[in-house]
């Protein structure tokens, strides 16, 4: 009877230590990961990485990582961040929809002592501060701005035929991604900064948004042609999408043939992107490193899960003010696309 009562204490405990890092069934970490929409070229290959990082080198799961599709929508994405704090997952992973609704699902995750990795939708600052099993990777996107001026730049100098008019003036169109997206607005302002601290006067034609997707970059780059006909010097795309989207309106207008060119810079390196750069339609790229940004939430998320802290050693990474990781982005232009990881 004492050895039955012995071996039912045992049982009870390892239930409880079971319970209380909250490991799926099978014994290993359990991660809930949202992408705010699977439907996004360069979200898949992080989604890709994520996945493909649960599984150590000879194809073993070393953690649960369920993905789910926000299709977009913010209240989608709460339900199902809801159903995996419901199910007691070990940790969060979350590429939001809404960024600034972050500050909903941190409270509820710290309610369930559930750790939370973000990703790709910075949360506001004050959100951020509000526990410190938050985290957030990204990459800043001030460095892409830059990168896609400075192809400008480059081009503007070594190609004075670039100025149309002739009146020493870049008159470019902007397309962006989507309205408050951290990566849209820096890439929007820093593109155009960059031209004009070079001595570059600018002057913007037209902007509109496309929400990162290629045929929504089309029609908007049709309907700028239209407006603008003649008159375009440049185009700034916010990603390689909407790039490749304005690139098919450019060629419907008749451009890329003989000594009709139009410079576009778009930001991702996307497969499609490399193989404009390639083709000689889209002018250069800056290299959104998703491959880098997959590994580190699989690393952040995986050591939160298991109840472990994250540090520069375990995650591999640098956390800037004990919370963020941040990925560099590349210039890519034909001389060096071979460095892109395909
Ligand atoms: C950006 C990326 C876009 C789009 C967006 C989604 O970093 O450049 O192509 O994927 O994230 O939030
Ligand atoms: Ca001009």
């Amino acid at each position: 009877m004492k050895k039955l009562i012995s071996i039912l204490l045992v049982l009870v405990m390892l239930v409880c230590i079971c319970a209380a890092c909250s490991t799926a069934a099978n014994g290993k970490p359990s991660i809930g990961c949202t992408i705010y929409k699977f439907d996004d070229t360069f979200m898949t290959s992080v989604r890709n990485t994520i996945a493909a990082e649960a599984k150590d080198a000879s194809g073993n799961e070393i953690a649960t990582v369920d993905i789910v599709d926000c299709q977009n929508s913010q209240p989608t994405c709460n339900d199902k961040i809801d159903m995996f704090i419901t199910k007691k997952v070990s940790a969060l992973a979350i590429n939001m929809v809404d960024r600034t609704a972050s500050g909903v699902i941190i409270d509820k995750a710290k309610a369930a002592k559930t750790p939370i990795v973000f990703f790709n939708r910075e949360p506001l600052a004050e959100d951020m501060a509000k526990w410190d099993k938050v985290y957030y990777v990204g990459a800043h996107a001030e460095e892409s701005g830059v990168m896609e001026g400075q192809m400008l730049i480059d081009y503007w100098k070594a190609n004075p035929t670039m100025d149309t008019n002739k009146d020493g003036v870049m008159q470019y169109v902007l397309i962006k991604g989507e309205p408050g997206h951290q990566d849209s607005e820096a890439r929007a302002k820093y593109s155009v900064e960059t031209i004009e601290k070079a001595g570059i006067k600018t002057e913007q034609l037209a902007v509109d948004f496309a929400n990162w997707d290629r045929v929504k970059g089309q029609e908007k780059m049709a309907a700028f042609l239209t407006s603008n006909s003649g008159k375009i010097e440049a185009v700034i795309a916010c990603n390689d999408d909407m790039a490749l989207g304005a690139i098919e309106a450019l060629k419907a207008a008749g451009y890329f043939t003989a000594d009709k060119f139009m410079p576009v810079v778009g930001v991702d390196a996307t497969a499609p992107g490399l193989a404009a750069i390639k083709e000689g339609t889209l002018l250069g790229t800056a290299y959104n490193d998703g491959i880098n940004q997959g590994k580190a939430t699989f690393k952040l998320a995986y050591l939160l899960a298991k109840g472990e802290k994250p540090t520069k050693e375990n995650v591999g990474y640098d956390i800037v003010d004990g919370k963020y990781v941040w990925v560099p982005y590349k210039g890519i232009t034909k001389a060096n696309m071979s460095e892109v990881p395909q």
